[in-house]
């Protein structure tokens, strides 16, 4: 286990970081990450190199048994850099070029921009490879952080005419997958292509999603294999240059406008930064878990907490000071899902510069208080722990999938203004947490065998491939969920033919004879033995083949039409659920089918706002998290553990535990 902060030595006087790496080494931190914003320091001129400072710097750490990770600073070009060359700015989609003053002002398609890069990651690389306080490298940071993902330049529309070429070897072809006849819009040539920014259609605020939808979807594949290029030319440069140090990026938790699954193929390992309430987004503990389960799934191992939030943060207004207790629990979640190491951000909140509000560890004045005490005392415990547990891992037996062609898609065409596919995913994971369980992320190209139950919301681009894999998990005795939308689309982003659920017809055994996206009506009821849900944001009305009804709607036209069916299929089942859910309708749906497939909960019973992690160990015994998310102490039911590892109490019977707090159970 790894503790550490996001450390910028070359904001402070080289006279401070002594004191600096002293205090660290004193609250138990071993790691720092450094020098991601730092070109024009390491490189002031073309050519010209100075790594002295972070020589120095590394040498005062490392003599207190801090190691680093370096890195590659290319998020922030240097105005040197970006005045030399032409065409290297970010194009936004009105054609207007994001200019400097800011940061991830460049264009990952830009030849020259590209050679820039890859000469200061080389230089680095040579410099640094046999460093022994260099423990790896984090390439750029944060891809995509600024809406840089897109870039509607002539770069990058050479790109993209290339990646088609690649795709679809003839026009006629890329016509016919995107269905160019409507609006006249036929392409002669693939030199002929657009990139999808603004369009008449867009109107004066646009939001350039009223293109074609496979020209869309096929740009953002381009973007996410752009992008995947871009690391992997700077981790080439590093490896030239002989270093053979660990690379890793800093991914962004549910952000989907890059396919993580393919940008985790170029790391050796993925890391993310998790701010759970700054300005500009606070959100609950179930999206902060399922963020750091699916960055577990990226690699199927455990990851790093490159930035973990570890003060009040904004950059022109600030969000709530993280309260007594909340910095441990938010470490304990991020350790409970398979964090290996916790970089807390930053070290001391900075004197200038566009985040001069975003707190660290220290505040401005640099002196140690109640948060420099709270993470020395989570360093200790978590150390601790780690060495009781070592070897062991989360595991979960039912698996979400995630898809990022399907989250392209559903965001240029998201059906109804409610309708969001991250937050319908975190529906269902909230459900498995009120239900006291947790579960793994997983593409639909993994594995899916060790699950017993699999879930795919709206999974609405889908292929025959894909769908015959559902149907062997399911015959061989898997449960499966599938949901409104899956099965309508065809991997182009077409809409299918074929009666919906589409592929999964046979599956499911039901016929969707017809759907409301509930944008100026009410919401509508459904109800089943178990059930008096709502749904409010879409309703497909069921007609079921062989499948049994769990549920109807009530009220409004589709009264007493199915809405949640359950089909036997082979030795499995599979549930097709026709609408959204509130959350007390959602957790009993997903209480009835986790007792279904034979999912038990570690302990029953417990009460809202505690989250439970279930652990293997190595030597094949359990342990469980209990993380309480209130402020205020929880009553724990009776379970089959005995001992509170973190306090080395036993535990018997009904026990409490504290706000903001975490038992270890063993
Ligand atoms: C991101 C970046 C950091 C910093 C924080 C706070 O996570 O990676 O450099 O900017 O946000 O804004
Ligand atoms: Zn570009």
């Amino acid at each position: 286990m790894l503790i550490g902060a996001d450390y910028y030595p070359e904001h402070w006087p080289a006279s401070r970081w002594e004191t600096d790496a002293a205090m660290m080494e004193q609250a138990g931190l071993t790691v720092v990450r450094l020098a991601e914003f730092a070109w024009a320091k390491l490189e002031p001129e073309e050519g010209v190199y100075d790594f002295s400072w972070l020589d120095q710097a590394l040498a005062v750490l490392s003599a207190h048994g801090i190691r680093a990770v370096l890195g590659t600073p290319t998020a922030a070009p240097p105005k040197w850099l970006m005045d030399r060359y032409e065409g290297m700015y970010n194009v936004d989609g009105y054609g207007r070029k994001r200019g400097f003053g800011s940061r991830r002002h460049y264009c990952f398609n830009s030849p020259d921009y590209q050679n820039a890069a890859r000469r200061i990651a080389a230089a680095m690389g040579a410099h640094y490879k046999n460093h022994p306080a260099v423990l790896g490298w984090q390439i750029d940071n944060e891809f995509g952080c600024h809406n840089d993902e897109v870039c509607y330049c002539e770069h990058c529309r050479r790109e993209f005419v290339r990646w088609l070429k690649i795709k679809y070897a003839t026009v006629e072809e890329l016509n016919r997958a995107w269905g160019t006849v409507f609006w006249s819009q036929t392409y002669r040539s693939f030199d002929e292509v657009i990139l999808p920014g603004y369009a008449q259609c867009d109107g004066e605020n646009g939001r350039n999603f009223c293109h074609n939808p496979g020209l869309l979807l096929d740009y953002m594949r381009c973007r996410t294999d752009n992008i995947c290029a871009f690391l992997q030319m700077q981790v080439d440069a590093l490896r030239q240059a002989g270093s053979r140090q660990p690379v890793t990026h800093n991914f962004m938790g549910t952000y989907d406008r890059i396919d993580y699954f393919k940008l985790a193929k170029g790391v050796d390992f993925v890391s993310w930064d998790n701010y759970i309430r700054h300005q500009w987004q606070a959100y609950p503990f179930e999206e902060a878990a399922l963020a750091h389960e699916t960055m577990r799934g990226l690699k199927k191992k455990k990851f790093w907490v490159m930035e973990q939030q570890s003060g009040p943060a904004g950059w022109s207004v600030m969000g709530d000071t993280p309260r007594p207790g909340q910095l441990r629990l938010w470490s304990w979640q991020a350790y409970a899902h398979g964090a290996q190491a916790i970089v807390y951000f930053r070290w001391r909140a900075c004197l200038f510069g566009a985040e001069q509000y975003w707190h660290g560890i220290l505040d401005y004045d640099g002196v140690p208080r109640r948060r420099y005490r709270e993470v020395a005392q989570t360093a200790g415990e978590l150390t601790r722990i780690d060495t009781l547990l070592s070897g062991g891992m989360p595991v979960n037996e039912t698996a979400l999938i995630k898809s990022y062609d399907n989250a392209f898609s559903h965001r240029f065409q998201p059906h109804n203004p409610k309708f969001d596919y991250n937050a319908l995913l975190l529906s269902y994971y909230e459900g498995l947490v009120r239900n006291g369980v947790s579960c793994d992320v997983r593409s639909i190209d993994d594995d899916l065998s060790p699950y017993k139950l699999i879930i795919l919301p709206a999974f609405q681009l889908l292929t025959t491939p894909m769908a015959k894999k559902l149907e062997d998990y399911v015959s061989r005795g898997g449960q499966v969920v599938v949901s409104f939308r899956s099965g309508a689309r065809e991997w182009n982003n077409q809409m299918t033919e074929r009666t919906l659920p589409g592929l999964l017809r046979d599956l499911a055994g039901v016929t969707v004879t017809e759907f409301n996206s509930i944008f100026y009506g009410e919401p509508i009821a459904v109800q089943g033995p178990h059930m008096a849900a709502t749904a409010s944001i879409w309703c497909d009305l069921l007609e079921p083949d062989t499948a049994e009804c769990y549920a109807r709607y009530a009220g409004d036209y589709c009264e007493g039409t199915a809405a949640i069916t359950v089909n036997c299929y082979g030795k499995g089942k599979a549930w097709y659920v026709g609408c959204d859910l509130d959350k007390d309708g959602m957790a009993v749906l997903l209480g009835d089918i986790l007792k279904g497939a034979g999912i038990a909960p570690p302990v029953r019973g417990l009460p809202d706002g505690v989250e439970a992690v279930l652990w293997k160990q190595e030597n094949g015994r359990k342990a469980l998290f209990l993380l309480n998310h209130a402020k205020t102490p929880a009553v724990i039911p009776a379970s089959s553990f005995s001992c509170n590892l973190l306090t080395g109490e036993p535990v018997s019977g009904e026990w409490t535990l504290g706000g903001y707090e975490t038992a270890v159970l063993g």
